[in-house]
């Protein structure tokens, strides 16, 4: 009951999101040239008119269609941008995310979804060995254990101590749970250790499994809410915390590292190109200015450089905890060298797949997102030339919903056939409606599942 309560609760954010839904931007443009037309006949249709009133007639009747010019953009970019994905057409089912959720720690994103990708079928025999990258509170990790009670191996892996010991608990209490409808010979490992050492890490648990293969492998990438909760970490714009933001406690890099002492030049370049920050300039400037009275310590002088350098102009108290979002993620990607490790773990982990076995991927980020997909088509192509041919092979199989076992699966929209496997996800798959007026963080979810032949 507490926990529906709480899911709840978030709700009430992610309706607020649910106003600026596709379906309704798709009606503006009528509305606009309906507002307009009315606009003109008060103010004569544009003539007769004279003087300071003609003026202000004029004025308004331009930012009314600079206003309607930047809307009817907006709305093609919006409309670009979701025939890029794929929304979910899985029906949202809230008493499992509760089921398998940590609520007040973290909730499972896309977990249907998930769970339909490594569903037992005709072509997919079976899940005899899973290894979950990510498995912060083990909630995507319990449900796929008790959905396959085939299950023989599963490792769960992660960089951070408090999510390793939290996922150990719950994946312990589901094997003494009699209950429970898990494998009985299933052999379970968690490993504190980053995802880039799949191999290895495969290699001193099982190197049998290594030389057959996985069958499935999920990463699920981002920070936990475990995380982000914990001002301690450093992760959060609210609240007040030292600069950490180290994923693994004890790496050497926290993010005062970076702003206090790394080259100016360093710091543009991960507010741009990590935090794709528009204003990186002027608060790289701050930033390096802020050394000469001893730097910045903690993320509320952080967050107070940030909003001292926002202009009202760009959005008021929106803008900048915007702007503060986009810098905490930016450097937080640097810290923990979040995206060469997604790239050689992405490479990595398709070399540790069964013939046959799956990977997904859920990223947050649209570089990451980008990384995930050009990863893939380089790991089914293996090389450029080969790539650019398996893409426009993909163009033309792109209604072929089968899967490379000849099977229709019901998620699968559309596809790219490599030599080496094939990208089931041609498109990214994104969470429903629900789930994103359920759980706010999920919004910017995107789902990519490779294939090995
Ligand atoms: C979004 S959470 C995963 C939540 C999980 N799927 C669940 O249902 O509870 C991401 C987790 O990945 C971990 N992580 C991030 N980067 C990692 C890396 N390079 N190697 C291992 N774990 C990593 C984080 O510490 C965090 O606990």
């Amino acid at each position: 009951m507490a926990a529906s309560a709480s899911l709840k609760a978030t709700s009430s954010f992610g309706i607020k999101f649910a106003v600026f839904c596709p379906k309704q931007s798709f009606g503006q443009p009528n509305r606009l040239t309906c507002s307009f037309s009315t606009f003109n006949k008060k103010n004569g249709g544009g003539g007769g008119n004279v003087g300071g009133k003609n003026q202000k007639a004029k004025s308004r009747k331009k930012s009314c269609v600079i206003a309607a010019s930047s809307k009817a953009v907006a709305d093609e970019l919006l409309r670009e941008k979701l025939k890029r994905r794929t929304r979910s057409e899985k029906e949202f089912d809230i008493d499992r995310v509760i089921q398998y959720g940590d609520v007040g720690s973290h909730v499972p994103v896309m977990l249907g979804e998930v769970l339909e990708v490594f569903l037992q079928s005709a072509h997919f025999a079976g899940l005899r060995s899973f290894v979950d990258c990510t498995v912060g509170a083990a909630g995507h990790s319990v449900a796929i254990i008790e959905s396959h009670p085939e299950l023989k191996m599963y490792v769960g892996m992660d960089v951070d101590p408090a999510a390793h010991e939290r996922a150990r608990t719950r994946i312990k209490a589901v094997l003494n749970d009699v209950s429970s409808t898990r494998s009985s010979d299933l052999r379970t490992y968690t490993v504190l250790k980053n995802f880039r050492f799949i191999k290895p890490v495969l290699a001193e648990l099982d190197d049998e499994c290594l030389a057959a293969g996985v069958d499935g492998i999920l990463m699920d990438l981002g920070m936990s809410s475990m995380q982000v909760d914990n001002a301690q970490r450093g992760f959060s714009v609210i609240g007040d915390g030292p600069l950490d933001m180290r994923m693994d406690p004890q790496a050497s890099l926290k993010a005062e590292d970076i702003l206090n002492s790394w080259p100016h030049t360093e710091v543009g370049r991960i507010l741009r190109d990590y935090g794709e920050e528009s204003n990186w300039h002027s608060l790289q400037k701050k930033i390096v200015k802020a050394r000469e009275s001893g730097g910045l310590h903690t993320t509320s002088e952080l967050v107070d450089l940030i909003r001292g350098s926002t202009a009202r102009a760009k959005g008021g108290r929106q803008g900048w905890i915007k702007t503060a979002t986009r810098v905490f993620q930016a450097l937080r990607i640097a810290v923990n060298d979040e995206f060469k490790a997604l790239e050689d773990a992405l490479h990595a982990c398709f070399d540790c797949l069964s013939p046959g076995g799956r990977l997904a991927v859920i990223s947050f980020h649209s570089l990451e997102d980008r990384i995930v997909k050009q990863t893939f088509l380089n790991v089914i192509s293996k090389n450029r030339e080969e790539n650019q041919l398996t893409l426009e092979a993909g163009v033309r199989e792109g209604r072929n919903r089968k899967n490379p076992g000849g099977e229709k699966e019901a998620w699968v929209k559309q596809m790219v056939q490599g030599q080496h496997g094939a990208i089931l996800t041609k498109r990214p798959i994104t969470p429903t409606e629900e789930e994103e007026e359920v759980n706010r963080r999920s919004r910017s979810a995107k789902l990519r599942v490779i294939q090995k032949l």
